[in-house]
């Protein structure tokens, strides 16, 4: 018997869950319009739900082979998996419970418009039924950037829908985009970001650089006035962004391969240290462990 699962490439999945199985529900994204956003443009990324007896039987097939003991987290693909209805969700979730008894940590994409689109108590439904962890793209807490980006959200939104998550028991692990607001909208987004993290006290926040591996032309358009921050402005912006963070109990991450600069530790405990590491590397970027330009991506 072959592997069970279907995959459409190009699979993206946070990379803490580099060893998660990935387990795709949907193709593509639902919304597939952030002007920054290339993952999942490629035609065969069209969105789609996958076919409910498809992916039941896949994962009674994982129950079924070798090594299902194994497999202890698994990450629901695509983009954007809270998109299905919460019935189709709890059948999932149920069906690792059955077949999978090892899994003890499932996680997915959320976009904050279909966190917002189920009610506290669907969501503790499948906070029982076994969802731990939503990844949500928050990218920017500044409404004149999120405008710009076409994401669909505001401040007000994302946090609805953090908060949501929150008061179901889901752990909420946040995206924030570096550079985004380029030069012109730098010091908003950074003090708009902190704010929003402060009002929604993630679990987890990670930041990435605003990356273009097909082209910046897409998102110029969307975006006329934005240029690009160089090296030592990414890292103003992260240290002008940590400083306005009052968190208190969140993991920080700043070592997605899209960094210049590799950043983690715990907040509150290490807001000074993580300041100090930017502070360093603005002061001697001939000696700063600056990520090779080569060794970036996506
Ligand atoms: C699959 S998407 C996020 C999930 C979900 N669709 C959402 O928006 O909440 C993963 C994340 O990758 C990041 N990303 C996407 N395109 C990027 C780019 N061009 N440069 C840097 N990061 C990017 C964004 O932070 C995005 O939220
Ligand atoms: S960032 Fe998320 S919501 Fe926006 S297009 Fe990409 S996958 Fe879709």
């Amino acid at each position: 018997m072959g592997f069970p699962l279907r995959y459409i490439e190009p699979v993206y999945r946070p990379p803490s869950e580099a060893r998660s199985l990935i387990l795709p529900l949907t193709d593509g994204c639902s919304w597939n319009r952030c002007a920054f956003c290339e993952m999942y443009t490629a035609p065969q990324k069209r969105f789609r739900a996958r076919d409910a007896a498809e992916v039941l039987a896949g994962i009674q097939a994982l129950g079924a082979a070798a090594g299902a003991a194994d497999i202890r987290r698994i990450f629901l693909a695509d983009g954007d998996a809270l998109v299905l209805p919460t019935r189709r969700l709890l059948e999932v979730l149920l069906a690792i419970r059955a077949h999978l008894p090892a899994v003890r940590r499932v996680s997915c994409y959320g976009l904050p418009r279909n966190v917002r689109k189920k009610s506290v108590a669907e969501l503790r439904e499948l906070a029982a039924a076994g969802l731990s962890l939503v990844y949500v793209g928050a990218e920017s807490g500044d409404d004149e950037v999120l405008t710009r980006i076409d994401k669909g959200e505001t401040f007000a939104s994302t946090l609805e829908a953090l908060e949501k998550l929150g008061a179901a028991g889901i752990r909420r692990s946040v995206m924030i985009l570096n550079g985004l607001g380029g030069e012109i909208l730098s010091a908003a987004h950074a003090q708009h970001s902190a704010e929003l993290m402060n009002a929604a006290q993630p679990e987890y926040l990670a930041t990435l650089v605003l990356s273009f591996p097909q082209g910046e032309a897409r998102f110029r358009a969307a975006f006329p006035e934005w240029t690009p921050r160089s090296i030592s402005g990414l890292l103003e912006e992260m240290a002008r962004f940590i400083e306005r963070l009052e968190l208190k109990r969140t993991v920080f991450r700043s070592d997605h391969a899209s960094n210049w600069l590799s950043l983690r530790g715990n907040l509150p405990e290490d807001k000074a240290r993580l300041l100090e590491q930017l502070r360093l590397a603005l002061a001697h970027p001939e000696t700063a462990p600056l990520r090779p330009a080569w060794a970036r991506g996506l």
